[in-house]
């Protein structure tokens, strides 16, 4: 038995089964690559689901995160610590958001931004029974509250606790959305670009459009940024390129870039009027060892510009997925993302494609079951695309 065979049978004996993993046990990282326990390597195109922006191995992150240990891992938040107050401040400088709420992870993230809009909606009213509007094919996370608002029929089925609550808009289709707001409606929550949903982002004249209805009918914009967020984009928040502002923001995956960190925030208008002391908490969240990744994740990102070396590369990488789809029109129906967000519309499953991938030492994910997800490291270069792009021709032609 392999090394890996040994944890994976493991794993398939004790963990509840809930994941339907790949064939890998990974064990280490250095830049955009990481290697299994049998001491195979794979390019990742992956990073973890959109979190290891700045590469694996990050020397510096490594050294602030073992200076932390050393300091303190943990106070909670009955004390102030000082990783979390200089997060803070990094994190609302460079969101545009006026206060932050650090949580554990992007879903309760977005339980913190749910939360947060209806408590801003009841100092309002003085009542309870507001709705929301999300949209289809959106995902926002697996708690009650978050799978209320993601939508998949099959991700709610069994679990419906705001069925009534939540309306499910088309989108990229202002009307649909206009259609549902009534006396009730207290939010809309969206992805800039949608991830898990097969990589869509909002059209210009979409999001600009739900930002001017907001603000006609006094609703909040929640703009879940948890995958798109962080540079991945071409900028560092998405929104930034279609000159809108949300009420409130959530962010996590690369704010941590590996370490469970995630964040809600807000403008000072919503904060006036929402979570208050008492509200809402968590034992770990903003904890002194996880802000000393974002300290240093968004300090690396001001000092490499990666936001800029993003938008220098998306060229490469966009013509580098085109030639792949003109050399196979009949496979590749669709290039489509942003940035380092990057999706190929297959004209069959993207799970063969996947797997032969991997066996040629490419990591590539899915978005839905035709659709080829690719999320590098934010640090690639050119010879990464170039790798990455013979790899899939390899695998396109023979699949
Ligand atoms: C847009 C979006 N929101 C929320 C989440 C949930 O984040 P987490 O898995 O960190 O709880 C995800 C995860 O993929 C996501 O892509």
């Amino acid at each position: 038995m392999s090394n890996s065979e040994k944890y994976m049978k493991l794993e398939d004996e004790y963990t509840l089964q809930t994941y339907a993993r790949y064939p890998i046990v990974i064990e280490s990282g250095d830049g955009v690559y990481v290697t299994d326990a049998d001491k195979k390597k794979y390019l990742d195109f992956a990073a973890g689901i959109a979190v290891f922006a700045l590469g694996y191995n990050n020397r510096e992150l490594n050294d602030a995160l073992k200076k932390q240990i050393d300091l303190i891992v943990h106070t909670s938040n009955l004390y102030y610590n000082e990783p979390a107050a200089l997060a803070a401040k990094a994190f609302c400088e460079v969101s545009g958001m006026d206060r932050v709420f650090f949580t554990n992870s992007g879903t309760e993230a977005v339980e913190g931004a749910i939360k947060s809009a209806l408590k801003y909606a009841y100092s309002k009213t003085g009542t309870d029974d507001h709705e929301i509007i999300a949209f289809e094919h959106s995902f926002h996370g697996r708690s009650l509250g978050a799978l209320s608002v993601t939508g998949n029929a099959h991700y709610r089925e069994g679990y419906t606790p705001w069925e009534g609550k939540v309306k499910f808009a088309e989108y990229n289709d202002p009307d649909s959305v206009k259609a549902l707001v009534n006396e009730k409606t207290c939010a809309v929550i969206m992805e800039t670009v949608q991830g898990e949903g097969g990589i869509h982002p909002a059209q210009p004249g979409f999001i600009k459009g739900i930002r001017k209805l907001c603000d006609e009918k006094g609703l909040l914009l929640i703009l879940d940024e948890i995958q798109c967020g962080l540079g991945r984009s071409g900028s560092m928040y998405a929104f930034e390129q279609y000159g809108v502002r949300p009420d409130i923001l959530t962010s996590a995956k690369a704010l941590g870039c590996g370490v469970p960190v995630g964040a809600f925030a807000m403008t000072q208008k919503v904060a006036d009027r929402s979570l208050t002391v008492g509200d809402h908490g968590s034992t770990y969240g903003g904890n002194p060892f996880a802000c000393a990744a974002v300290c240093e994740v968004l300090r690396q990102f001001k000092e490499k510009d990666i936001v800029s070396h993003v938008r220098r590369l998306t060229p490469a990488l966009e013509s580098a997925l085109d030639e792949l789809q003109k050399k196979y029109p009949e496979k590749i129906k669709e290039r489509r993302g942003k940035g380092f967000m990057q999706a190929l519309e297959l004209a069959g499953p993207a799970a063969p494609v996947i797997k032969e991938s991997q066996k040629n030492g490419l990591l590539v994910i899915s978005a839905g079951a035709n659709v080829l997800r690719l999320l590098p490291p934010l640090v690639i270069e050119e010879e990464h695309i170039e790798e990455m792009k013979n790899i899939l021709d390899k695998v396109i032609s023979a699949t």
